[in-house]
């Protein structure tokens, strides 16, 4: 089958949280699976080009956009650049405008740090992604959907390109957040190219597709969830979740409808076993296995040295490595922190996002040149190999998860997570003290007050202290786990044939 991506992100070259991940591993292991894969994501200035392989000039193409033209919106066209290349070996086209001073999409910044309007540029992403496929006489079988960014694909090869009867593929939206759905006013639709009062008529069926939490406006995820043929979501925690919880919203009812239900399937996310593997890791101080584990030790004595901390191996070292934003638990993160230093372990902690502000000022007051606890605030593929590698346990108290990478990451380089028991944390973390001991490989919590933290944290605290023997066979319990993409694959594989089955 030809599998064509469509995304914001996608790793290593345009990543913000495990998304990008999520995208090149996928991709990697059903193309593994002897598919055909490839991606079509925005060509971000801030891309380092140089870890595109191959990267050349595809061809230009004019792509119908609105304008507003005095004060009225008009659908002209924008000519845009298509590049390819191979990002960890995975095919890839990069879409921008031709002409940057003509029109800013994509330029600047980091990834979506740039000046330009994000609703205006996805959208454009989405129309500029079909109108290559089209140009380009590629005709994949299934066009996979990731998050707001992409979703109106869907409404849009279903309202322009279906009839047209020149390729058939099937879309399938993945959803790896329920928090941001993207929603536009019906002239800021016209960045498709087509206005947005197509979806707006005295049909009320019709209508319901598409309508916002504020009426006015179309939802992008609510439509892409009713136009695609399949929707996914990335645990079958969070899938129950969205349909039985509060994850999905005023969007709840949606997901309870049996025509969206039959269609919706949680499949758990893998990690790229090339990407994290401690055992060839080259930006570790040194590799190790199951086999010969000794290698964790000296990673441990590296960052600790490296970062200014007490050397000491009889410190727990526990680790966050994470985007800063509500979602994450910043209250307990925090919490963390002082229960940690005060149970005398090691703190440190790698992230950055909206609230970053609370740790930046614990790093320069309360913890400035502590010698137990080191908060930094940035964004480092490096540090974050180096941190897991290092860590005795990986801390991950998020007040919801859709999935979830970190815990994962952290059993493959052999630290033990201690978790909020939420989504895919749920479904991928047991813990020492509730499970099947063949099974466990974590510490869990329910509430989201410091006390339940402290409850979980302390018995992972206790047990490195108090248990060593013990806490080193979970260790290389947990370094052989397999986390891979290839269960996940296959399932995914299984969606996209049943669409394409499809009449
Ligand atoms: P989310 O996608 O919600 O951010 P995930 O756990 O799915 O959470 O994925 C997070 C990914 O981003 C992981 O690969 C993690 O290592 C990485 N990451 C998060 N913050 C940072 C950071 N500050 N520096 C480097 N990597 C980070
Ligand atoms: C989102 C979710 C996270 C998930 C990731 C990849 O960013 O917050 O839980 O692991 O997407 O699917």
């Amino acid at each position: 089958m030809h599998i064509v991506h469509i995304t914001a992100e996608m790793a290593p070259i345009a990543k913000v949280g495990g998304l990008g991940d999520v995208v090149t591993g996928l991709s990697k292991s059903v193309a593994a699976r002897g598919h055909r894969v490839s991606v079509i994501m925005p060509f971000y200035e801030s891309l380092p080009k140089d870890q595109i392989i191959g990267l050349k000039h595809e061809m230009d193409l004019d792509v119908p956009k609105g304008y507003r033209f005095d004060g009225e919106m008009r659908i002209g066209s924008l000519r845009t650049s298509v590049f390819s290349g191979q990002i960890s070996g995975v095919q890839t086209y990069l879409v921008r405008p031709a002409d940057w001073n003509s029109c800013n999409i994509f330029r600047g910044g980091r990834i979506y740090g740039g000046s330009y309007n994000e609703l205006e540029a996805y959208l454009y992403l989405c129309r500029s992604s079909l109108e290559y496929l089209k140009v380009s006489g590629q005709q994949p079988h299934i066009l996979q959907l990731h998050d707001w960014h992409a979703a109106a694909t869907a409404l849009l090869y279903w309202e322009c390109y279906h009839n047209q009867g020149l390729w058939r593929p099937r879309t399938m939206l993945t959803i790896h957040n329920m928090e941001n759905t993207g929603e536009c006013r019906q002239d800021e639709f016209a960045a498709t190219g087509v206005f947005g009062e197509i979806f707006a008529s005295s049909d009320k069926a019709l209508d319901e597709r598409t309508i916002g939490h504020n009426p006015e406006r179309i939802n992008l995820m609510k439509g892409g969830v009713v136009y695609s043929n399949a929707v996914t979501t990335v645990s079958p925690s969070y899938a129950k979740e969205v349909v039985q919880g509060g994850a999905a919203g005023w969007l709840r009812s949606l997901f309870a409808k049996p025509e969206v239900s039959e269609k919706f399937h949680g499949i758990l996310n893998g990690i790229d076993f090339e990407e994290w593997d401690p055992a060839t890791d080259s930006l570790l101080a040194a590799n190790y296995t199951s086999y010969e584990p000794l290698g964790k030790e000296l990673c441990k004595e590296y960052l600790q040295k490296g970062l200014g901390l007490n050397v000491d191996p009889k410190k727990p070292l526990v680790a966050v490595v994470s985007r800063l934003v509500p979602q994450k638990g910043i209250h307990l993160i925090k919490s963390a922190v002082h229960r940690t230093v005060q149970q005398g372990g090691q703190f440190v902690l790698l992230g950055s996002g909206h609230s970053d502000g609370i740790f930046k000022n614990m790093a320069n007051n309360e913890f400035k040149d502590h010698p137990d606890c080191r908060l930094m605030v940035m964004y480092s593929e490096r540090l974050a190999h180096m941190i897991y590698a290092a860590a005795d346990i990986v801390l991950v108290p998020s007040m919801f998860e859709p999935c979830g990478l970190t815990q994962m990451i952290a059993l493959r380089y052999g630290a033990v997570p201690v978790v909020r028991k939420t989504g895919g944390l749920a479904d991928t973390i047991h813990d020492v003290d509730h499970s099947d001991p063949g099974l466990a490989n974590g510490f869990s919590f329910e509430g989201s007050d410091d006390a339940s933290l402290h409850s979980a944290l302390d018995r992972a605290l206790n047990m490195y202290k108090d248990k060593q023997e013990e806490w080193k066979e979970l260790s290389l319990r947990n370094l052989k786990a397999d986390m891979s993409w290839a269960g996940s694959a296959k399932s995914y594989v299984q969606v996209y044939k049943a669409i394409a089955a499809l009449h």
